[in-house]
């Protein structure tokens, strides 16, 4: 498989520092491209102490990146701006309501929202994993759009029935779903039984 996986400015950094784990240690995937948008990198450094684009990839999977290849949000001549390139699904983790008007509307004016339209003009996954509360009619109007033109509206909404014991357990758990739902369940990931 090969991937797009975004982190807009939106709450959840952990989320996204958990899917790239994921991803990056998942032998079914064979590629994946990561775009960080401008605004992301403030959220990146309040909520993990994760500052600047340097080495980014390296501070988020405490492990030089075997696979993940990081592009920048301004290349819009980058492989996955065209849908020649083959890849079968991007995720966009978390998507900020600005990141998600973009698709919505179909601005193409950067590189996450250029391979998303990309992705939903081939009839490929997009997941967006909106994160903002409440939502304004605007938020809610755009969510429909995008889901309208092909979308997956995956909020960031994780369970509790698993009783996680942290943030990270939390975030890993919603990322089994995330990737669940792209084709690669996770080994790890809680599956609820009701009591017999
Ligand atoms: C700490 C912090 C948290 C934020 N959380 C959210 C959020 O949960 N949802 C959202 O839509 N925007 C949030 N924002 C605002 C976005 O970062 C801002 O609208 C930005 O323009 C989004 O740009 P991007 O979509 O290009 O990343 C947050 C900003 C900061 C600094």
């Amino acid at each position: 498989m090969n991937l797009t996986v975004a982190i807009t400015g939106a709450s959840g950094a952990v989320f996204c520092r958990e899917l790239l784990r994921a991803l990056e240690s998942d032998e079914r995937v064979a590629h994946i491209h990561f775009v960080a948008s401008e605004n992301s990198l403030r959220v990146l450094a309040e909520e993990l102490g994760v500052s600047g684009r340097n080495d980014l990839l390296e501070k988020l999977l405490g492990a030089t990146p075997t696979k993940t290849v990081q592009q920048s949000d301004i290349d819009i001549g980058a492989a996955i701006a065209s849908g020649s390139y083959p890849s079968q699904g991007m995720i966009i983790l978390p998507c900020s309501m600005g990141t998600l008007a973009a698709i919505a509307n179909g601005l193409a004016n950067s590189l996450i929202a250029r391979a998303a339209d990309v992705t939903l003009k081939e009839r490929r996954p997009l997941l967006l994993c909106v994160r903002e509360t409440p939502f304004n009619r605007i938020h809610l109007r755009n969510m429909s759009l995008a889901a309208e033109a092909g979308a997956v509206i995956f909020p960031c909404i994780p369970a509790f029935y698993n009783k996680p014991i942290d943030s990270t357990e939390m975030a890993r758990q919603f990322v089994c779903r995330v990737l669940a739902h792209i084709g690669l369940p996770q080994p790890g990931a809680y599956v609820w039984r009701a009591e017999e």
